[in-house]
Order: C-alpha cells, then sequence, then structure tokens
C-alpha cells in the first residue's frame, strides 16, 4: 500500500525546478534568484520574460534587441484573423487564445527551422494581438490593425489595442507590474500541466494550449473574474460584510482568497494592492477599494484567510478599465513567460511524467457472462 497522498498532491515535491521559489522556508517568491518586490519595484516585464528565458537579466542592448524581436512578432497571419473573426462573440475567451494558440501552431509548426525560442517569443508578441483583435472585432470595430510598432511594450501595446488611444505612464506601469507578478508561480496546475505534457514529447503548441485550458478554471486563473463579480455585487463596506458572511456560512468559496501553498499571505498581493489603491483615484472607486478591503478583513477574521493575487489584481483591472471577462486572459499572456520557461527546462532534463495512484476500487472477481447477469 503506498503511503496515503494527500488530495490534490498537497505537499508532494513533484520535480526540480531553477525558475522559481515559491513559499520555501524563509525564501521570498524570486525568479531566477530574484526576489519579487524587486522585480516589481525595479523591472518591466519585458526584462522579466528575457530573465525567464534566458536565466538571466539583460543588458540594456540585450532588452532593446528583444523587445524590437517582440514588437516584429505582434502580427496575425490573415488565416489566424479569418478563425479569429469566426469565433462567435459571446466565447470565453480563454476559448479564443486556447484556440489560436492552436491555430497559429498548424500555420507556424515547431521544427527544426522554427525553434522553441522562436516560439515562445511569438506566443508572447501575438497573443495579446490574438485577444485584442477578437474582442474589437466583435465590438464593431472592424478588424484592427495589431502590429503597430507605436507602443515598445506589450502592457502599452495592449492597453492601447483596449482603449484605441495610447493610455498614460501610470496605466501602463500598473499593467506592467500586474504582468511581471502573474509571470511565473513554480507548479502551479497550469504550469504542472505544460510540463506533464511536454514530458511526452509533444510539441511546443500543446503544452502552452493545455496550460490555458487549466489556467482557465476559477480556482486558478479563474479567480480575478470570478472575484471581480463577488466585489461588485455589494454597494457599502458593511453590506459587503454581510454578505460575505453569509457566503461564508453556506460554505460557499469567496474567489481571490486562499492558497495551496501560501497559508499566511501571498507576497504578490501587498504588490498589487498598492497599484490597486493608487488607481483609485475617483469617489466610485474609492468606494469599491473600501469594500475590497472590509472583504479582506472579514475573510481574515472569520477564516484566517488571505487575499491572493486575483484579489487586488481583479481591482487593478478594473480600474483600468478592463473589460471583467478579458482578466483571466491577461494571466495567459503573463503566464506564457513561466510556462516557456518550464517548457524549456522539461525538454532540456526529460523523464516521462507519470505518477502511480493508490488503488481504492473493488477487490477482484470473477467474470459473469452477460446472459447470466440481471
Ligand atoms: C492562483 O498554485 C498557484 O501558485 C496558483 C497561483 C499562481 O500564481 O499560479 O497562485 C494563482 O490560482 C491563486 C488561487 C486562485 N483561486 C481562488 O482564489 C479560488 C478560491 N480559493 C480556494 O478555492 C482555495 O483557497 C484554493 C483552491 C486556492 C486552495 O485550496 P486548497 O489548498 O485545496 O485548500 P482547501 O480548498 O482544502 O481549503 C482549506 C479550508 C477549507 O475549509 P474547511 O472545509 O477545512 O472548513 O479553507 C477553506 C476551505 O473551505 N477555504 C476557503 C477558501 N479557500 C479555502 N473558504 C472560503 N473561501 C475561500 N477562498
Amino acid at each position: 500500500m503506498t503511503e496515503a497522498t494527500k488530495a490534490g498532491l498537497e505537499g508532494i515535491v513533484a520535480g526540480k525546478t531553477s525558475i522559481s521559489t515559491v513559499g520555501k522556508e524563509g525564501l521570498d517568491l524570486t525568479y531566477r534568484g530574484y526576489s519579487i518586490h524587486d522585480l516589481a519595484k525595479k523591472a518591466t516585464f519585458e526584462e522579466v520574460i528575457f530573465l525567464l528565458l534566458h536565466g538571466e537579466l539583460p543588458t540594456l542592448t540585450q532588452l532593446n534587441e528583444f523587445i524590437d524581436q517582440l514588437i516584429s512578432l505582434r502580427s496575425l497571419p490573415p488565416e489566424l484573423q479569418t478563425v479569429l473573426k469566426l469565433i462567435p462573440k459571446d466565447t470565453n475567451p480563454m476559448d479564443v487564445l486556447r484556440t489560436g494558440c492552436s491555430m497559429l501552431g498548424t500555420l507556424e509548426p515547431e521544427k527544426s527551422s522554427n525553434l522553441q525560442l522562436t516560439i515562445a517569443k511569438r506566443l508572447l508578441a501575438i497573443m495579446p494581438s490574438m485577444l485584442l483583435f477578437w474582442y474589437q472585432y466583435h465590438m464593431g470595430k472592424g478588424s484592427i490593425e495589431t502590429s503597430s510598432e507605436s507602443e515598445k511594450t506589450i502592457a502599452a501595446h495592449i492597453l492601447h489595442l483596449l482603449y484605441g488611444h495610447p493610455a498614460s505612464p501610470s496605466q501602463i506601469r500598473a499593467l506592467d507590474v500586474a504582468l511581471i507578478l502573474h509571470a511565473e508561480h513554480e507548479f502551479n496546475a497550469s504550469t504542472f500541466t505544460c510540463r506533464v505534457i511536454t514530458s511526452t514529447l509533444s510539441d511546443f503548441y500543446s503544452a502552452i494550449t493545455g496550460g490555458i485550458c487549466a489556467l482557465r478554471g476559477p480556482l486558478h486563473g479563474g479567480a480575478d473574474e470570478a472575484a471581480m463579480e463577488q466585489i461588485s455585487q455589494f454597494q457599502s463596506a458593511e453590506e459587503a460584510e454581510a454578505g460575505i458572511k453569509s457566503m461564508l456560512t453556506k460554505k460557499e468559496k469567496i474567489m481571490g482568497f486562499g492558497h495551496r501553498v501560501y497559508k499566511y499571505g501571498d507576497p504578490r498581493s501587498d504588490i498589487i494592492k498598492e497599484w490597486a489603491k493608487k488607481l483609485s483615484d475617483e469617489p466610485s472607486k474609492k468606494n469599491l477599494f473600501s469594500i475590497a478591503e472590509r472583504i479582506e478583513e472579514v475573510m481574515f477574521r472569520e477564516k484566517h484567510l488571505y487575499p491572493n493575487l486575483d484579489f487586488y489584481s481583479a481591482l487593478t483591472y478594473h480600474f483600468l478599465g478592463i473589460p471583467t471577462f478579458l482578466f483571466t486572459p491577461l494571466f495567459v499572456i503573463s503566464r506564457t513567460s513561466g510556462w516557456c520557461a518550464h517548457i524549456f527546462e522539461q525538454r532540456a532534463n526529460n523523464r516521462l511524467i507519470r505518477p502511480i495512484a493508490e488503488y481504492v476500487g473493488p477487490l477482484p472477481k470473477p467474470f459473469i457472462p452477460i446472459e447470466e447477469r440481471n
């Protein structure tokens, strides 16, 4: 009998990584050894992508070359534009990215002339184009131009495509920090999905598509959208207090709270909460922020649970005027950088990932012919 494993593989060391540390005794959340606090304060998302893919922060020359490469990879092939137009308006945008990624894989398949690093950069550059092309097309804006080089960074490009005009520096930096915070998180469900698919020697696009599918769930990346729905149902902090307490008595989950690894707070939450506070610059936003803080207080008082990255990210995205159903796709755009790093790492020292199960089924029994079954 194997040692009984806690449900959901909780606490199980399922492999080695040199990419990030999450919840390690006495260690901050780090990407390739750099603290998330330093990265969120002093780096850009493009620097973080380079760090995750190459293992070190870029020099200024390397960064500028990298940014130019990403900008040159934003364009949507006509066949992909056709597919994006065919995807219905009421589709979950996570399915748009899942489909777009798969379609790109049929147009630009992985082969010796199309190496993994090229595909990684292509996916990171094109995901915003796919998402906003589909969104704006179905918002009646026709086929928007997504390969514009006017915006140097992914954050600025996303907001320009969404707003239809350049965003402000503080709006761009708020999204840039959110993308840094969402980029990488060790063996979370979607990243581990990518690694399992990669371990079978399947292709790059299949692994990323699998990651998107796993992230879609409300217990994982989908929590940011669900958290926004929950926050926005309340008009005041007092109403939120009563509402959350009632939900807890009905054993309902409050989205954006709790974490499988972080039992004493998600280090990313305080960082993104500061940005939500900075962006709450008018009465209605200040009210929403006070509602969120009250929910945080109630959750700690009643359940000793802390907000995870999704809770105040939801508010930050909302204050940036991003439609709620685009929140989790932004998580994909960012986490694709971490997924790519893990695919590289799995490939570099691969062994098929195949755990075993603890059998709890029936004991052996004789076969009964169908004519004797009743
Ligand atoms: C992300 O893994 C990662 O690193 C993920 C992520 C990343 O960057 O990749 O950090 C991103 O996915 C963050 C998590 C986003 N999900 C949510 O916010 C959904 C709501 N959270 C919960 O579903 C839950 O906290 C999980 C799924 C995140 C973690 O759940 P666990 O570790 O399986 O814990 P559990 O469900 O067994 O809960 C333990 C107890 C239970 O109470 P009892 O039944 O023992 O009385 O805590 C309670 C739970 O009911 N609880 C909650 C709760 N989370 C846990 N109660 C109410 N609301 C919650 N959010």
